[in-house]
């Protein structure tokens, strides 16, 4: 059987989680594929790091040109994560015309146009389902499912730190920083979780999504966003008493000519939809202007729920069946962005 060889960037958390949903359900992709998956080589920083993982030592390497350079690799999964040097890295891959898989929500919503317009310039794919909602097929629904659609309004609970904060606030009674803790053990927080908590990784998630849904050019710094640090446990009481939950949302809504985007807290009813959304879980409404509202719901974060978005991800390139998602942030600049937050 002809085999598929990755070369994989980073093996934390949800680079783990990919090799163990390859091991778990290998009969099963292999039989989709037809091809065999071979984890060929691996950058780390630390070679000699114990890890949860079922790969020889000799994968291991700190040279990331061993991956990018290496003319058997078809596929390179970049799960280091940040803007440097992950962009290099992957403007080298894409420049060597292999594919590229990333859960890099950072990197696409700054650098994600330069990137896809690299990839198709050298006729390989740039896929990231996993850079928003985890394990939510969301990309895939925007660009795929509901392609027919003009998209009139996205909102949701789009970061699984902060939602698994503010529930363990509310229902347990954690401090912040215990919570905070908490989500940093479990994989779910970003390495900085002041990422998470100020709201900016919500904001290039909502970048993303945004800019796909409506074909436009979002620069991140346009977006309006507040994070849940100022939230105290005395305004969950209070709220809880008024029979309100506090969550991050995330929105985006569009009218004529002008979209508004926003990350910031806000009072949900307890009888809401979204107020049963906990933990790392994440939900997001769409809005289309045939198919009305949808809403996805699933874990937003982990090991195995994002792993399975990379797998998929590299499945859909090898089946060839991923159409024109590089077309995806085509940043036409149709619409006026307004920022309307806050405004007495
Ligand atoms: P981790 O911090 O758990 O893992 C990062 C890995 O990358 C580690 O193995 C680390 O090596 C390696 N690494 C980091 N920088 C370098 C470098 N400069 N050179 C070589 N190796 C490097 O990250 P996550 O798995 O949590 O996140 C990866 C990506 O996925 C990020 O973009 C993140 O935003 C995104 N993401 C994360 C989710 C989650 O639930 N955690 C969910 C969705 C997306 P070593 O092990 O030796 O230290
Ligand atoms: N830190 C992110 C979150 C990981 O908590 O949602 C998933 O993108």
């Amino acid at each position: 059987m002809e085999s598929i060889n990755l070369g994989i960037l980073g093996m934390g958390t949800v680079a783990s989680g990919l090799i163990n949903i390859i091991e778990l359900n290998n009969t099963k992709v292999v039989g989709s594929i037809n091809k065999q998956l071979v984890v060929s080589k691996v950058l780390v920083k630390d070679v000699n790091k114990k890890r949860n993982v079922n790969l020889s030592a000799d994968v291991y390497t700190t040279d990331a040109y061993e991956i990018i350079n290496n003319a058997d690799i078809q596929i390179v999964v970049e799960l280091i994560g940040g803007i440097n040097p992950a962009y290099e890295y992957i403007k080298d891959a894409l420049n060597g015309k292999k594919h590229v898989v990333t859960a890099n929500k950072a990197l696409i919503a700054t650098r994600g146009e330069e990137l896809e317009q690299l990839a198709r310039i050298n006729g390989v794919r740039l896929l990231y389902e996993a850079s928003v909602g985890g394990g939510i097929p969301i990309i895939n629904t925007i660009t795929e499912n509901l392609s027919a659609n003009e998209f009139e309004q996205i909102t949701g609970i789009i970061n699984g730190t902060t939602n698994y904060i503010l529930t363990q606030m509310t229902e347990n009674g954690l401090e912040y920083e215990q919570a905070v803790k908490e989500a940093q053990r479990l994989g779910f927080a970003e390495a900085d979780p002041s990422s998470d908590v100020d709201g900016d990784d919500a904001a290039y998630k909502i970048a993303i999504l945004s800019s796909i849904a409506f074909n436009q050019r979002i620069n991140v710094n346009d977006i309006p966003k507040e994070g849940i640090t100022k939230i105290s446990k005395e305004d969950i009481v209070y709220a809880k008493e008024l029979g309100y939950n506090i969550k991050l949302l995330a929105s985006a809504s569009k009218t004529n000519d002008e979209i508004e985007l926003r990350v910031h807290p806000a009072f949900i009813p307890s009888d809401h939809p979204l107020s049963t959304v906990k933990n790392e879980f994440n939900a997001v409404f769409l809005k289309g202007n045939a198919a009305g509202e949808i809403m996805l719901y699933g874990k937003g974060a982990g090991s195995l729920p994002t792993g399975s978005a990379v797998l998929n991800d590299i499945v859909s390139i090898i089946k060839n069946e991923c159409r024109k998602y590089n077309d995806g942030i085509i940043n036409a600049d149709k619409y006026k962005i307004v920022n309307r937050a806050y405004k007495k």
